[in-house]
């Protein structure tokens, strides 16, 4: 049985990929800050874990031992409020909190589990991005700390792609478009929202489908590539 790890699996869309993978035969290690939630209703292993604490990555990694990992989805984030987001407004706190969840943690979380996914036969890790972190495609401005920490997090999964290519880890970059969770306000007032089923649905079928041939891309959830 292939095992995945996935963060974020108390909420949104982490709660629903995790589900999925579960239903498709996955044993499923489902992670987030909080396990007392929508995450028990899982038929799997919860653990928590901070992902922005080097300490919480290190006692995940250490419970977890030398098992073999083939599936790795950083699906965690934190979008500050608009208000705290702007121009005007962005201050290091939201900075700092936002980079660490969205970036920072991604990047250690993969680092640490390395040796667990080199144990596997097909490794594979996603990132959960979003289109606001496409320099190219920015016409709407705003969301400072989001957007940069969307683009950094693209930089760097481009970048394990390009050094785990030999090693035979194969990195997918995603995004959902948009989703109705807590950190959307469920989507209120967005006629193109989509509820998080749909969206995971869709994402499996592009981190399915992309190998080696396609790692470190930036795939929208309807199948097409994102410029960075
Ligand atoms: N929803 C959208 O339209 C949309 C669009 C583009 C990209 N995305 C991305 O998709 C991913 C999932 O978002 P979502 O919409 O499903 O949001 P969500 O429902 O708010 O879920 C995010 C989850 O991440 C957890 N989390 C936050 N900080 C964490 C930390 N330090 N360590 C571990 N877990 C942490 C949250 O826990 P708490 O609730 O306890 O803080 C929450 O359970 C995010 O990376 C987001 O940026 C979402």
């Amino acid at each position: 049985m292939p095992t995945a790890v996935v963060t974020g699996a108390n909420s949104g869309i982490g709660h629903a990929f995790a589900q999925i993978l579960i239903r498709e035969g996955y044993n499923v290690i489902a992670a987030d800050l909080d396990v007392s939630g929508k995450l028990t209703s899982l038929q799997c292993d919860g653990v928590q874990l901070d992902v922005t604490s080097p300490v919480s990555i290190a006692s995940f990694v250490s419970s977890y031992g030398g098992r073999p990992i083939d599936l790795l989805l950083n699906i965690a984030g934190f979008m500050a409020p608009p208000d705290e987001d702007a121009l005007s407004t962005v201050s290091l706190a939201t900075l700092t909190k936002t980079f660490s969840v969205n970036t920072f943690g991604p990047l250690l979380l993969t680092q640490a589990l390395l040796p667990n996914l080199l144990k596997s036969e097909n490794p594979k890790v996603g990132v959960m991005s979003s289109r606001v972190g496409s320099i190219t495609d920015n016409s709407s401005g705003g969301s400072y700390a989001y957007r940069a920490s969307k683009a950094a997090a693209n930089s760097v999964f481009k970048n394990i792609a390009v050094d785990l290519r030999d090693k035979g880890v194969a990195v997918v970059i995603m995004h959902p478009g948009i989703v109705k969770t807590p950190m959307t306000g469920m989507g209120e007032g967005i006629p193109e929202a989509v509820w998080p089923e749909e969206a995971a649905e869709k994402l499996w079928g592009v981190v399915k489908g992309k190998g080696l041939e396609d790692t470190g891309r930036f795939w929208h959830r309807e199948g097409f590539e994102l410029p960075w």
